[in-house]
């Protein structure tokens, strides 16, 4: 039987890339006791009331057909927030809801690429990025980040890699896997950046919730950008609800008009009772979710500062996001190579940098959402497999 050249592509995508962490998620079943800091999900369960509201709608009668950009009420919620954020006035016309903010990204290539179209994405970047561009028949165009730089976009980079088939840049910040948070200027630049060559600016703020050093800043704020940016988001790391798939795209009307169309033909509307569910979150203060970024932050300190102790690896303080890029150059080895020691050796499932594209390389990702124990036993093991390699 024929498939399409797009499958083959895409079903070659993620298998090296998530190689250590299956073979670590095998010995687990197996009956190793292997310490995972591969993947970042949150331990804390779903907030209770946020439960309680998906089960209430659910018994209410939620469950039929929703309109194709979302339940009236939840379009007003989201578009308040970014009302509020912004200090202008955001309507319900330019927003719509996901099932999480991959879907709104897929979504959004699919409504503003053409295929050998190029789209700028800063390397390293989340992995899932590749195959969404992928299937947009788009080509996705590395700017590398510097590890000197603390993995801060550069607007000089950005020059160096734009083409004159690029139309569109994804900003993800705070950024995965690095932790780099952007300053205001930085952004403001980045816009600038994308308004001087006229490209679409996707804001990717999955993490935006996730700041520990300096603040958060988005582009669509900043008012003369608004236009040619579209956000997306979601409920999934700020509410520990990644399995929910609640997500949001906002931009112009003229933005959303076409991207529901695209919406509509993938999803034909998502249910009632989860978009239920997402308002609340939205609307409600969590004591636990606070302790949980708090958590976090914590552990971001409790890892640089172990890793500290050894000249054999380094790291910097994420400002932000869940993870830590620990480098592990000095080695000699691979972020593949080291990463996959570390499991055979010493029982540590991290994710190599070069899973998040070149400029990873060298490096390996440090999941913060395990738990203090786990965080502290992992980093002593990677300075004990960096130390007898590097002595
Ligand atoms: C940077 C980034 N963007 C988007 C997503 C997708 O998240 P979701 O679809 O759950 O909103 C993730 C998930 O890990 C991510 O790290």
């Amino acid at each position: 039987m024929d498939f399409s050249t797009l499958t083959e592509q895409l079903m070659g995508l993620g298998t090296g890339r998530w190689a250590i962490h299956h073979r670590a998620v095998q010995k687990l079943w197996a009956g190793e006791d292997v310490v995972m800091l591969s993947i970042g999900e949150p331990q804390l369960g779903t907030p209770a009331g946020i439960v309680d509201t998906a089960v209430e709608s659910l018994r209410t009668g939620r469950t039929k057909y929703a309109i194709g950009r979302g339940e009236p009420a939840l379009l007003e919620v989201i578009a308040d927030r970014y009302t509020k954020r912004s200090g202008r006035v955001v309507g319900t016309d330019q927003v719509t809801f996901f099932p999480g903010s991959h879907t709104a990204l897929y979504a959004l290539c699919q409504t503003l690429l053409e295929a050998g179209d190029h789209i700028l994405v800063p390397d390293p970047f989340y992995a899932a990025y590749e195959g969404i561009i992928r299937a947009s028949r788009a080509e996705m165009i590395p700017v590398p980040l510097r590890p000197e730089n603390r993995f801060h976009l550069e607007i000089d980079a950005l020059e160096k890699a734009l083409t004159p088939q690029s139309r569109v840049l994804i900003l993800n910040n705070p950024h995965n896997p690095t932790g780099a948070v952007l300053s205001r200027d930085r952004v403001r630049e980045v816009a600038e950046f994308c308004r001087r060559h006229d490209l679409w600016l996707i804001s990717d703020e999955a993490y935006e919730q996730h700041v520990y050093e300096g603040e958060f800043v988005s582009p669509f704020d900043m008012e003369e950008f608004s236009d040619r940016i579209a956000v997306i988001c979601s409920v999934s790391k700020s509410h520990a609800m990644t399995g929910w798939r609640c997500g949001w795209a906002v931009g112009s009307p003229e933005l959303l008009d076409h991207l529901v169309a695209v919406s509509e033909a993938m999803m034909f509307g998502a249910q009632p009772f989860l978009q239920d569910a997402t308002a609340y979150a939205l609307t409600h203060h969590f004591d636990d979710l606070d302790h949980m970024i708090a958590d976090y932050a914590r552990r971001a300190r409790l890892a640089t500062e172990l890793i500290a102790k050894s000249d054999a690896v380094t790291c910097h303080m994420p400002q932000g996001g869940i993870f830590v890029m620990v480098d592990v150059r000095s080695t000699g080895l691979s972020g593949d190579e080291f990463a996959s020691r570390l499991l055979e050796d010493k029982l540590v499932a991290t994710m190599p940098g070069e899973s998040f594209g070149r400029s990873g390389a060298g490096h390996v990702r440090i999941s913060l959402t395990a738990a203090d124990e786990s965080i502290t036993t992992g980093c002593n093991r990677v300075i004990e497999l960096a130390e007898s390699l590097t002595s």
